[in-house]
């Protein structure tokens, strides 16, 4: 269909078809906006106020799980306390904040989403199914409930879609028509594991699926957020496949806001054709598009969605033409609210002579109420999407409603709150002209590889292929200017399979490191007047060369330590980070700066560098911190002698590689590897070490501190220790918490590589009335997580480092069995050092499992009675590196804000995974010296500063200052 009198035909009839839906659907409003009351008023309000609107939305999140009409009034209070209404209204909003009034403050809620969401009892889906029939429309259901958490609540949705799909077979006249969401149907739905995934959700599927075959049912798969996309539409491909029966009709939702739609939209036409069977497809706009937008900004990945509304209306006209031209494979559905969008829609299908039974309109329940009259007025078929389930299952998709219904653009808003003029409603879309990229300037750390793609994938397959070939070779000790021979060697092995050999690497010995330190000060002299911005162009130039290696690097780093694919990614992406990152602050600390103006004086000040830096570096982020602190000391004009922990050794071997070939001169930076017990210590000791740059434990980390503080003969300056050390570090569960948000992220938190991130979450504090729900589906959370080889992506969770870190994390295990109660074992292989993950409850503030770092998996959940008693409870350490709060109340927040000394606390979000520049990194306390690495004040503590006060009087001459 082309041409422009065609064309012209097409949006003629569009204008007559919309004039007469309007007229219709202008009739009554659609209950949200036709709410009377103290409901009625604040959607009226909220309609023009971006913070009420944001404020209320809170509100309503957090109700369904708050037990007590104290708790309710006090969030009512903490959200909508501060807004005024006038006269009736506002003395009644104000004794919402009243417990007294809580019961009608919920009712009122529940009314709100009743208008969405269906209970599940049997007589309430019946009255839905009556109410349509008036219309007339028919229905499709949808259990609510989504990504889900345990395999138990995944068996739950699965069962709930089952006694549905019973339900309706026997109420309604129709087949029954079902709507299901793929990441609901495994805890596990995750693309990097695609095959893993797909069989999971589809050995729960396949015995629904036979049963809605049997029954003729119509099942739609949703379409969810971008990420998940490629693994749902594999698992409706193998749907397909496994269920090949001619008369049932199987439909995927696909969304027009992704510029990617239409090649999935052919990918399915192509599909049908080539099977010549007949699949529905749901053409939606889509629903998730602030997240998608925000979650993209926040990952610096390209944003998966169109960024102007017009585009994605432009598209969905497009692809709705296309659908249509394939009535005898495809049936379609046109999903959505919006005037323009299903006149069209039925203009395009009247063009093409569709007949009624060719296609339907569907809408969502309690959306658009009116419209569906209109639309139903005119023969469309229509079929109204009722999604069953209580506040507490249903909160999300309630949200995305709420914000669909009072978003700036939204149709619904426009047409009924703003009663826009029907010709701007039923305006062609026209996309403005794309405007360049408009994100933040300063500094963008380097986006982590999406995995979603298969590409990435493959690419990431490939290089551990690669890495895994060129394994078993010895790496000599090199230091110029001595042959002397290496103390020793170390077999390097892969913690998840004892007995593979990796590499052999030489041991320095003392003799090694006294010539490396002398030809360090050699050097220094030359590398502190190369300039500062020399010396940031070759930061920047191994960040280049590293990137270009990144899935080589990161394959080794899973091979050698045992991080999963994403953990060693975002290890090998931070060391690029810090390397951009200390190369811009050291450009804008160079040179000679003037201080405060001083008539008849030029005062000057200037940073430089120290001397000589030993490196010593922890193996749990092996490339990352071993560059950070190697980065900041060099490109500050420090030559460096790198000593990596003997556990990571062929990483710190490929940075030192990767240093020299970017420019860096040989003696400015040296590879020392060696024991920390002698040669780590005689750098410490050295009369020429100057500055000691140190992370891991407290134990070796306060003697470094100590042993530095003695000076030794022939010492010529105060040595600098910049020291990191470990964490016990707490999150705080609080009675108002997130559950979804608090189990999830604190499964990784703590149980993320093992539980071996000085960040890791150690501790939960849990307050009573959440804390055996919280302990439980933590525990059934974990529990869907096998441990493995992380070289296979399906396996998340792997060994930790070695024998000796197995034998003493078991001992804790032992210990926890006597100060607390085991909860929760998992399950681990024998072939590598794992340590099967371990839940304690009943640990008390006094007990070893609470107050000793432990470097492991195992997590201990103490009890609070309240908010207070459980800060107080996290602040009961003597670290202080990071914490966490879980809670949607914001007096706690701001408590914990002002009272939870860490040195990074992350709110309602994990603790680990700190990114350069946004969350500068680094405890206080006893967990480190306190400045962040990766934030503004870091560098500093590789230079010092010099003054120069020159007098410029000359005989009464005063000269102009220097400006
Ligand atoms: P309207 O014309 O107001 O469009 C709003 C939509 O435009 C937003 O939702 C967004 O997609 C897009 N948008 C908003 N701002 C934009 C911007 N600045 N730039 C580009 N685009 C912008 N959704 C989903 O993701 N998966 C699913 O499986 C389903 N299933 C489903 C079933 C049924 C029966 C219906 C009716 C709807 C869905 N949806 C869905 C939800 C659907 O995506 C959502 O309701 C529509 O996007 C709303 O579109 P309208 O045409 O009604 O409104």
């Amino acid at each position: 269909m082309g041409g422009p009198s065609v064309l012209h035909g097409l949006e003629a009839s569009i204008a007559e078809i919309g004039r007469s839906l309007y007229e219709r659907a202008l009739r009554a409003n659609p209950s949200l906006f036709d709410a009377r009351g103290l409901r009625g008023r604040l959607a009226a309000r909220a309609l023009s106020d971006e913070r009420l609107r944001s404020a209320l939305f809170h509100f309503i999140d957090t109700l369904p799980q708050l037990d007590s009409a104290a708790e309710v009034a006090g969030h009512f209070r903490a959200y909508l306390g501060n807004y005024e209404l006038g006269g009736l209204w506002g003395r009644v909003l104000r004794l919402g904040s009243h417990p007294a009034l809580a019961g009608a403050v919920r009712a009122s809620v529940q009314r709100v989403a009743r208008e969405f969401l269906v209970e599940p009892q049997p007589s309430a889906i019946r009255r839905v199914l009556r109410r349509l029939a008036r219309l007339p429309a028919s229905a499709t259901f949808d259990a609510v409930g989504e990504a889900v958490l345990t395999e138990q609540e995944a068996e739950r949705y699965l069962q709930r879609n089952v006694e549905l799909l019973e339900l309706l077979a026997r109420e309604s006249n129709e087949p029954p028509a079902i709507s299901v969401k793929l990441s609901a149907l495994t805890a596990r739905f995750d693309p990097l594991d695609r095959s893993g995934s797909c069989r999971r959700a589809m050995a729960r599927l396949n015995w629904f699926l036979t049963r809605a075959v049997e029954l003729k049912a119509t099942v739609t798969v949703d379409m969810e957020q971008h990420e998940l996309k490629g693994l749902i539409l594999d698992t409706f491909f193998e749907v397909l496949e496994a269920f090949p029966h001619a008369g049932w009709l199987p439909g995927i939702a696909l969304q027009a806001y992704a510029p990617d739609a239409p090649a999935h939209v052919e990918r399915v036409i192509q599909f049908a054709r080539s099977r010549r069977r007949r699949i529905g497809v749901r053409l939606v706009k889509g629903a998730y598009w602030d997240t998608e937008v925000a979650l993209a900004e926040q990952r610096n990945w390209p944003i998966p969605v169109f960024l102007d509304k017009a585009q994605t209306d432009q598209q969905y006209e497009l692809l709705t033409a296309r659908l249509f031209d394939h009535p005898d494979v495809i049936y379609p559905a046109i999903a959505g609210h919006n005037l323009r969008s299903l006149a069209h829609a039925i203009a395009a299908a009247r063009m093409r002579g569709l007949g009624r039974d060719a296609w339907e309109v569907q809408m969502l329940l309690g959306m658009a109420d009116p419209l569906c009259k209109a639309v139903a007025s005119k023969g469309i078929q229509l079929r109204v999407y009722v999604p069953v389930g209580d506040l507490l299952a249903g909160i999300a998709y309630l949200i995305r409603r709420l914000m669909e219904n009072t978003a700036n653009n939204s149709i619904l808003r426009q047409t009924y709150a703003e009663r826009r003029q029907l010709v701007d409603l039923l305006a062609a879309p026209h996309p403005a002209p794309v405007e360049a990229e408009g994100r933040a300037t300063g500094f963008r750390n380097i986006p982590l590889i999406d995995f979603s793609d298969p590409k990435s994938a493959a690419a990431f397959r490939h290089a551990l292929d690669a890495v895994r070939s060129g394994l078993g070779r010895t790496l000599r000790m090199n230091v110029d200017g001595t042959t002397d021979r290496p103390a020793g060697h170390h077999v390097c092995t892969n913690p998840a399979s004892r007995d593979e050999t990796l590499g052999v690497v030489e041991m320095a010995s003392l003799v090694h490191a006294d010539r490396a330190v002398a030809n360090a000060v050699g050097a220094f002299e030359s590398w502190r007047e190369v300039p500062a911005m020399r010396r940031a162009e070759l930061c920047r130039r191994t960040a280049d060369l590293m990137l270009e290696r990144r899935e080589r690097l990161a394959a080794l780093e899973v091979l050698e330590v045992g991080k999963n694919w994403r953990e060693a990614d975002a290890d090998v992406a931070e060391a690029v980070d810090y390397l951009r990152f200390y190369a811009q602050q050291m450009e804008a600390l160079d040179g000679w700066r003037p201080t405060a103006g001083f008539p008849g004086e030029r005062n000057d000040l200037r940073y430089e560098p120290r001397g000589v830096a030993a490196i010593i570096a922890p193996w749990n982020f092996p490339l990352a911190i071993l560059t950070g602190m190697a980065s900041a000391a060099l490109v500050a004009g420090n030559p460096v002698i790198l000593k990596p922990a003997e556990q990571a050794m062929l990483i710190a071997a490929e940075l030192h590689a990767l240093l020299l070939e970017a420019g860096v001169p040989a003696a400015v930076c040296q590879l020392l590897p060696g024991e920390g017990e002698t040669v780590g210590r005689h750098l410490v000791e050295h009369p020429d070490v100057g500055l000691i740059a140190f992370t891991g434990s407290r134990e070796v980390g306060l003697a470094i501190l100590e042993r530095a503080g003695r000076v030794v003969s022939g010492q010529r300056q105060v040595k600098r220790v910049v020291c990191e050390m470990g964490g016990k570090n707490a999150i705080l569960v609080d009675a108002d918490a997130d559950l979804d948000e608090a189990v999830l992220h604190t499964l990784h938190s703590a149980f993320g590589f093992q539980g071996q991130k000085c960040s890791a979450a150690s501790r939960v504090i849990a307050l009573k009335s959440v804390h055996d729900r919280f302990a439980s589906r933590l525990a059934d959370a974990l529990d869907c997580y096998p441990y493995g080889p992380p070289e296979d992506p399906q396996y998340i969770f792997g060994p930790v480092i070695s024998e000796q870190a197995r034998e003493r994390i078991e001992r804790y295990v032992e210990l926890g069995k006597s100060e607390g109660k085991l909860i929760y074992r998992g399950r681990v292989p024998q072939s590598g050092h794992y340590v099967a993950p371990a839940i304690f409850t009943g640990i008390l503030p006094r007990h070893r499992l609470a107050r000793e770092e432990i470097f492991g998996p195992v997590l201990s959940i103490l009890c609070a009675e309240n908010f207070s008693q459980a800060l107080d409870m996290a602040l009961d350490s003597e670290f202080a590196l990071t914490g966490g709060v879980f809670s949607r109340l914001p007096e706690h927040i701001d408590l914990a804000r002002r009272r939870f000394r860490v040195g990074n606390l992350y709110i309602n979000r994990r603790i680990t995974g700190a990114l350069v520049s946004a969350q500068p990194f680094g405890g206080i306390a006893m967990s480190g010296t306190g400045v962040q690495a990766g934030g503004p004040d870091y560098l500093k503590q590789f230079l010092w500063t010099r003054v120069v006060s020159e007098n410029t009087l000359r005989h009464g001459f005063v000269p102009p200052s220097a400006g």
